[in-house]
């Protein structure tokens, strides 16, 4: 069930596949699968329909910020290192003109200087980092307050 105005997109960019190959002490050991799984009851939890997209090719990253605005009313993204020099994304996500909220398992701002550099500054309502998978859910509460979302029950 979607009504207008509860549906997200939840976008990963390059290297999310294999999530949990990659350092558990930065990235916390657990699968894209996993994540998405517990995105998706943290949406519910609060009205929102979350929709997920992963890729590691720019070009098709860019490609499903051109169709999301047909598919959701908000976009939580991770694109990974694009984060750090994609300008084509950051024109893409633009384009969308989606409230988007960025977020990244890992404390970016502690890590090396060239992560502390975003291409999506000044074009999210938030940027969430360095709180693990619970920066998803703390993602989600601020995109269901922009979208005005109900809680289910309430
Ligand atoms: C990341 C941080 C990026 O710097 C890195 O390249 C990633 C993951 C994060 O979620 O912490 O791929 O976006």
């Amino acid at each position: 069930m979607s009504t207008a105005h509860n549906r997200i997109g939840v976008m990963h960019g390059v290297n999310f596949d294999v999530l949990e190959r990659r350092d558990p002490e930065i990235y916390g050991g657990h699968s894209l699968t996993e994540l998405e799984v517990r995105i998706k009851h943290w949406s519910r939890e609060r009205g929102l329909e979350a929709r997920f997209f992963q890729s590691n090719s720019e070009g098709e990253f860019v490609e499903h910020l051109h169709r999301l605005p047909e598919l959701a009313d908000g976009v939580i993204i991770n694109a990974g290192a694009w984060t750090h020099y994609s300008r084509a994304i950051a024109d893409a996500l633009q384009l969308s003109a989606l409230p988007a909220v960025e977020v990244h398992l890992s404390d970016v701002e502690s890590r090396e200087d060239w992560r502390k550099l975003s291409v999506f500054d000044g074009m999210v309502i938030a940027k969430i980092f360095g709180k693990g998978v619970e920066g998803y859910r703390e993602a989600i509460d601020v995109l269901a307050t922009e979208l005005g979302a109900a809680r289910p029950g309430a």
